[in-house]
This record gives structure tokens, C-alpha cells and sequence, in this order.
């Protein structure tokens, strides 16, 4: 081999060795605003940095220079970029871009001898709009932006479950997956958002207002007359959470209406922010309050319930951007005998047991004598209010059926009005030479017999009060509260 032909490949070889740096690409992606590093080293021998110029430059624009101090060019990212100057000395010429932004994007090189790297960033950003917080039921949009050279990297969107996003009717993937639109946001949609960009991770929040379902609360309750019910109203945030997220005054409306295509009349509005609700007569207790797991819970408890108290509540949450609600239905059961007082021999009393709905469907309403001699029973499949005759005392039972299961019963003890003929017979038997005495002796008697019974009745009213506040009535399979499968 001449001369010339060593001279010749070493030549190249050389050229070559200069080449190949500039060629080896890397890719560097960022998230706008998030510090990042473009990575450039060298192998170098001890005190050599001090003979070297270490250059970065955008777009061939000057960014920064390092020459023993450090200098900075005009690039546009100039003043967000640094070198670390105790890693220089190791030969790290990365340079660090903090606040990335996405007209960051593009080729910067690192250059000092003859060694030339380029790297290429890529900055991306989620647009969340709208900004702020949101109510169940609103849309959401979210948009990856980028620089222009990425429109071939995979992008994944995951939510708060991290369960990747795929193209339903509520969540609609559009532009090559770069942009999500959810629709009718739930409150498992309120969270930390991921948007997965080949191996990068865009974590960002979402904040979602809204009704926590519980998992026994119904709807729909089913109470007997004199019992307690209260209807409870979750949210998924607290008061300090509504003021850091900014949210601003809440109110809210609790409304009434007995039936179901009447309109809604307010019974109390506050702002819940003020702590300091309005009581009114039908509103015997609203609460509004923060649960154990920092929920905000506005509970509505109605206790010993009227007939007159049955019929639909709705509670509204009214935010400056809308407002979320929840409508409960309270059916109210109740027993009454005309007249009212114990039955007489022979006598006839009307007991009627009324729903303040008409029937569910599949629902029976059932009176039956459950204690006595001669079994009764009557019953209504159409009708809301069941009236029978009765003319033997002992316990008679309201009865709300559907199926095999027992919804809803109420106790009504009977009485029959045996003491005071018997005392009214001895009386009418006496002769008559005594009759001022007996007759005195009679009206002690009387009386005595009178407030006896009376005392007797209270102790029985008592007694049915307390069946009906425990909701024990001897009715088998009575749940704790009365709910219809609708
Ligand atoms: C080079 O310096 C940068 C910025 O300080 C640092 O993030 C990076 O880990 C360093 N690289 C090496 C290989 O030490
Ligand atoms: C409900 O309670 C009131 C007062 O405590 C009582 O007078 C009434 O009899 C009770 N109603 C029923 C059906 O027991
Ligand atoms: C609820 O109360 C707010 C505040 O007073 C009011 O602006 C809003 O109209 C009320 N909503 C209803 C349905 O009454
Ligand atoms: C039926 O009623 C009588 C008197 O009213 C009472 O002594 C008896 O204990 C009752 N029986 C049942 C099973 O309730």
C-alpha cells in the first residue's frame, strides 16, 4: 500500500469521525413548563476543559457558550438556559431549558471541538378546557399539543382508575387520539388525568363536582306515620376544598311537591357557605354538614312523619356555573279508625289504612285481624286507601305487599269498651233508697273506670308509637325501610 492510500483512508476516517456525531440524533421530549435536560458529553483528559468552546445553538442561533465563563447567545430560549457548571468539568455539556415551551420545539446541537451532537425536542402540553373545576354532567375537552414532528408518536389517554380511554359514546377520540372530548362527566371522572405519549407520562388534574351516590341510600322511602326518615345529599368535596378550588358561594334549594306533576314549591334556600340554614316549620332539621371521608352532606331529617309531609323533595346545589340535584320520594303509610274511641258491643268501627301513592305496581295494601278468635282479612290490589267495618276488637294490621315480601305494616290494637256497661248494669240494678249514695258511689266508680281506660289507651298509644318508631310490627320479612323494585 503507497503512501497516499494510508494518507487517503486516514483522511476519511477522520472526516468520518466528525461525521458521525453530527448524525446521531437524539430525541428529547418535554412537557411545557417542566424543566428538561438536552443531554451532550465528552470523554475528557484532566484540565483539558480550559482549552475548550462548548457551544449550543437553535436553529444555528447561538443559545449559550461556555469558554472557561459562561455566555449567552440570542437564541429565544437564552435566558432559560444554564449549563451546570460542576458538570462541566466531568465533561457534561448538557444543557438544561427550563419553562419549556412549545415554541421550544426543533433541533439544537451541542458543539465543541470537532464533535457536533443534535438533539431534538419535542414539547408537548394537555389543554384542559374549561379550566377550573366542573359539575357532573358537563363536557370536558382535552387536547394534546405539540411541535409540529410528532404526529406519528402513540398517544394514550388513562384516567383517574387508569383504565385506558377508548372511543364510547361519552368519550369521543378524535384527531389520531390527540384529542378527547368526555361527555356527561361522573365523579369518578374527578381526579389525576394521564395522557402517555410513547414512554413520557403527562399527569394533570381534573376536578369534577358532584353527587356521590351511597350505596344504601334510595330515592324512594317507604314510612310509616309517626316514624323518622331522612334523605341524605352527598357531595364530593368539602368546604375547604370549594374554597381552594375557588368555587365561591353555594346555595342551596330544598323544594316540595305532594304530587308528581305539581311544581316545586321552595321550602328553604341558604348559602351553604354562611353555615347558618333556615329552619322552618316543615324543615324540622336540614343539616349541612362534612362527613368522616370530607364530604360535603346536606341531610334532610323528618322525624315522627305526617301524612301531609309525603310527596317529592328535591334538593338543588346552585354553583355560579350551574347546579346539580337530587330528587327523593317519600311515601307515607297511616292507620285510622272512625270513631276513634274503643268499640262498643255490637258497634262498628271504619279502620282505614291509606297510602299517599297510589299502589305500586304488583303492590297489594291488606288489612287482616292478626289476634282473636275468627281470623279477617281484606285487601285491595287498585286502591291507595283500604277501609274495612270491623266489629271485633283485637290487633288489626295495615299491610303493604308486593310479591312475597312485606313492605310496609302498622299495628292498630282494637279495643273493646267492656268495663264501662258493666259498671253502667251494677248501676241500673240498685234500689232506689240508696240511689244518692250509689249514685255518688257509682260516679267515683265511673270516673274510676274512665281514667283507668284512659290510662289504659295512653299505654296503648304508647305502646303502637313505640312498634312504629323501631318499625317492628310483627310483619315478617319487614325490612328497615320500605323500598319498592321499580
Ligand atoms: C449531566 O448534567 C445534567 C444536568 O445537571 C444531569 O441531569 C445529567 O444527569 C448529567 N449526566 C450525567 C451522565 O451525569
Ligand atoms: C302518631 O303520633 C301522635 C302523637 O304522638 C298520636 O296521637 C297518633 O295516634 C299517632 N298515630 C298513629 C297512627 O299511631
Ligand atoms: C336556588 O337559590 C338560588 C340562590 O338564591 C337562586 O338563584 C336559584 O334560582 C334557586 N333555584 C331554584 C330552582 O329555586
Ligand atoms: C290477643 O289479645 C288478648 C287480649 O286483647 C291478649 O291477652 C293476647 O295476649 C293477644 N294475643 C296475641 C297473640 O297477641
Amino acid at each position: 500500500m503507497s503512501m497516499d492510500v494510508i494518507l487517503a483512508i486516514v483522511l476519511i476516517m477522520h472526516l468520518v469521525g466528525v461525521m458521525i456525531p453530527a448524525m446521531v440524533e437524539k430525541t428529547v421530549r418535554a412537557v411545557v413548563g417542566k424543566e428538561v435536560v438536552l443531554p451532550c458529553s465528552a470523554e475528557l483528559t484532566t484540565g483539558s476543559i480550559q482549552f475548550l468552546t462548548v457551544n449550543w445553538k437553535y436553529k444555528e442561533t447561538l443559545v449559550i457558550r461556555y469558554r472557561n465563563v459562561f455566555l449567552k447567545g440570542s437564541a429565544p430560549m437564552k435566558e432559560r438556559s444554564q449549563f451546570n457548571l460542576q458538570e462541566i468539568t466531568k465533561g457534561n455539556f448538557s444543557l438544561i431549558l427550563s419553562d419549556p415551551q412549545l415554541s421550544d420545539e426543533g433541533y439544537y446541537s451541542c458543539e465543541f471541538d470537532k464533535h457536533k451532537t443534535t438533539v431534538e425536542l419535542q414539547v408537548f402540553q394537555v389543554k384542559v378546557s374549561p379550566s377550573g373545576f366542573l359539575l357532573a354532567g358537563e363536557t370536558l375537552s382535552l387536547k394534546l399539543e405539540s411541535s409540529s414532528n410528532t404526529k406519528l408518536v402513540p398517544v394514550m389517554w388513562l384516567d383517574p382508575q387508569s383504565t385506558q380511554v377508548m372511543n364510547t359514546v361519552s368519550r369521543i377520540l378524535t384527531d389520531n387520539g390527540r384529542s378527547l372530548q368526555i361527555k356527561d362527566l361522573r365523579v369518578q371522572d374527578n381526579g389525576i388525568w394521564k395522557c402517555s405519549i410513547d414512554t413520557m407520562t403527562i399527569p394533570f388534574s381534573v376536578t369534577v363536582i358532584g353527587v356521590v351516590d351511597e350505596p344504601d341510600s334510595r330515592t324512594q322511602q317507604l314510612a310509616a306515620i309517626n316514624a323518622t326518615v331522612s334523605f341524605s345529599f352527598l357531595l364530593n368535596i368539602d368546604l375547604n376544598q370549594a374554597k381552594t378550588l375557588g368555587v365561591g358561594d353555594i346555595y342551596t334549594n330544598l323544594s316540595w311537591k305532594s304530587k308528581e306533576h305539581d311544581t316545586y314549591q321552595e321550602i328553604s334556600n341558604f348559602k351553604i357557605t354562611d353555615q347558618d340554614p333556615v329552619w322552618q316549620e316543615r324543615m324540622r332539621a336540614v343539616r349541612v354538614l362534612t362527613n368522616t371521608e370530607s364530604q360535603l352532606v346536606m341531610a334532610l331529617e323528618l322525624s315522627k312523619v305526617q301524612f301531609k309531609d309525603a310527596g317529592w323533595y328535591r334538593y338543588q346545589v346552585q354553583f355560579n356555573r350551574g347546579h346539580l340535584e337530587k330528587t327523593f320520594h317519600l311515601m307515607v303509610m297511616t292507620v285510622s279508625a272512625d270513631p276513634p274511641e274503643p268499640i262498643s258491643k255490637g258497634a262498628e268501627v271504619t279502620l282505614r289504612c291509606e297510602l299517599s301513592t297510589p299502589l305500586p305496581k304488583g303492590a297489594v295494601l291488606c288489612w287482616d285481624r292478626v289476634n282473636g278468635t275468627k281470623e279477617e282479612s281484606h285487601q285491595t290490589e287498585t286502591k291507595h286507601v283500604l277501609e274495612v267495618k270491623a266489629r271485633i276488637a283485637g290487633l288489626w294490621q295495615c299491610s303493604l305487599k308486593q310479591g312475597s315480601s312485606v313492605k310496609m305494616c302498622i299495628d292498630y290494637k282494637l279495643e273493646e269498651a267492656a268495663e264501662w256497661k258493666t259498671h253502667l248494669l251494677i248501676g241500673a240494678g240498685v234500689g232506689g233508697g240508696a240511689v244518692l249514695l250509689l249514685l255518688v258511689g257509682l260516679c267515683v266508680f265511673v270516673c274510676t273506670a274512665r281514667k283507668r281506660r284512659r290510662q289504659r289507651a295512653q299505654k296503648m298509644a304508647l305502646a303502637r308509637q313505640h312498634l312504629l318508631d323501631k318499625k317492628t310490627c310483627q310483619c315478617s320479612h319487614l325490612r328497615k325501610n320500605g323500598y319498592f323494585e321499580t
